[in-house]
């Protein structure tokens, strides 16, 4: 990868293969900067690694709790980019992030337990926790100058509390939580017994000046409740995949959690194909990581600079994440009114806020996806502007 321009992207193929809101799913000439997916081709290595293993022509089954290679590359990488200190043999790969949720949902709750999700957050947390029959609580997150406050967290806690849900790097805010909140959640968990969804798929993209931290790094005492999961859909743009990780910090846990993923049976289990992928994405191509967090540093310090001169819409700085959720209440539009608005009459697709996809706390907002080139980028901006200086000075 060179850097991100449109050179880099192949649109006849994305116009074929990417769904969920994107290329495959709009009208020609929409930019869709919608669903968290890469508009770049994954890195050669993970190809050739997929070429390698597919031309002998054999696909057996593999281990049933994965690849120990694809465990072992996990657990070094956690080691040495995230400070979290987690054997192979506590990592459980699994077929997609959101698979991981089901899974960590299904292994520890059961029907009228209660669990608490953070509004606005990806709907995965309600629809994981949901299916497995929790009832669902709803703590209203608010942003702080430098991040996301857990302010009145406790009160939302009662005696059925089993789970709760914790994104960290949070989407859609794009903030990192501090020492002290981390602190302050592992405090509450110990005190009160509930488990911790912690879900760490958007932990690579972080921006230069800010640091992740693991709730894992405090160590597997600290970490009795927790439940880690871990995805390659943002980091190494293989969604199509299907290939995440989830892991406990003891044993016990991770049996349950084993259990409820149906591997043993092989009922459950991850592609080989998508664990030969997600070990090379590790093992041979974090450098493209570390240069796409580059490109995309830029893309949001431009978006950010565009907007800041944009009328009915204020964005504050993520810290981590490639999206932007900025607040467009000043319209006095509803996410979706406006979202279709720009799609059908401007030609850019982007998330709306609301109750579908990130709760009723995420009204007022939308989502914009930065994984795309600096031109793509710059002509969807154009159009955002074109929408609110139009629709601002009432036209
Ligand atoms: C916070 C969060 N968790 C989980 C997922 C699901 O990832 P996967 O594609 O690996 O299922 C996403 C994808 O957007 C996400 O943002």
């Amino acid at each position: 990868m060179e850097g991100f321009t449109n050179k880099e992207i192949n649109f006849e193929v994305l116009k074929k293969r990417a769904f969920n809101l994107r290329w495959a799913e709009v009208e020609d000439g929409v930019i869709p900067l919608t669903a968290a997916d890469s508009d770049f081709p994954v890195a050669p290595e993970i190809v050739e690694a997929l070429q390698d293993y597919i031309k002998d022509g054999y696909f057996p089954y593999v281990p049933n709790r994965g690849m120990k290679e694809f465990r072992q590359a996990i657990s070094k990488m956690l080691k040495e980019r995230k400070n979290e200190i987690v054997s192979p043999e506590l990592i459980l790969p699994i077929d997609s992030a959101a698979s991981g949720m089901m899974t960590i949902a299904r292994a520890f709750l059961k029907p009228g337990d209660e669990v608490i999700v953070f509004d606005p957050v990806d709907f995965l947390f309600r629809t994981s926790m949901g299916n497995a029959g929790a009832v669902i609580k709803l703590f209203p997150t608010k942003l702080t100058e430098d991040g996301i406050s857990l302010e009145g967290l406790e009160d939302y806690i009662t005696p059925k509390t089993k789970m709760i849900g914790f994104c960290n790097p949070h989407n859609p805010m794009g903030m990192l939580y501090k020492r002290e909140e981390l602190e302050y959640l592992l405090d509450l968990s110990e005190k009160y017994g509930f488990y911790i969804m912690n879900d760490e798929i958007w932990s690579d993209i972080v921006y230069p000046g800010n640091q992740f931290i693991s709730l894992n790094s405090f160590g597997p005492e600290r970490n009795r409740r927790t439940l880690t999961v871990y995805g390659f859909s943002k980091s190494f743009g293989i969604a199509g995949l299907r290939v995440g990780a989830i892991w406990a910090m003891n044993s016990e846990n991770y049996e349950k959690l084993a259990e409820a993923s149906y591997v043993d049976t092989t009922i459950g289990g991850v592609n080989v194909l998508s664990q030969v992928a997600g070990t090379a994405a590790i093992e041979r191509s974090l450098y493209r990581l570390d240069l796409f967090v580059q490109n995309i540093t830029e893309n949001r310090d431009y978006a950010l600079e565009r907007i800041a001169k944009m009328p009915g819409i204020r964005c504050h700085r993520p810290q981590a994440t490639f999206v932007l959720f900025p607040d467009i209440s000043e319209t006095g539009m509803e996410p979706v009114e406006l979202v279709e608005l720009l799609r059908d009459k401007y030609k850019v697709y982007i998330v709306p806020g609301g109750e579908r996809f990130f709760g009723p706390g995420s009204e007022g907002h939308v989502r914009i996806c930065l994984a795309t080139s600096h031109e793509l980028l710059e002509e969807g901006l154009n159009r955002i502007e074109r929408c609110l200086n139009d629709i601002m000075s009432g036209k």
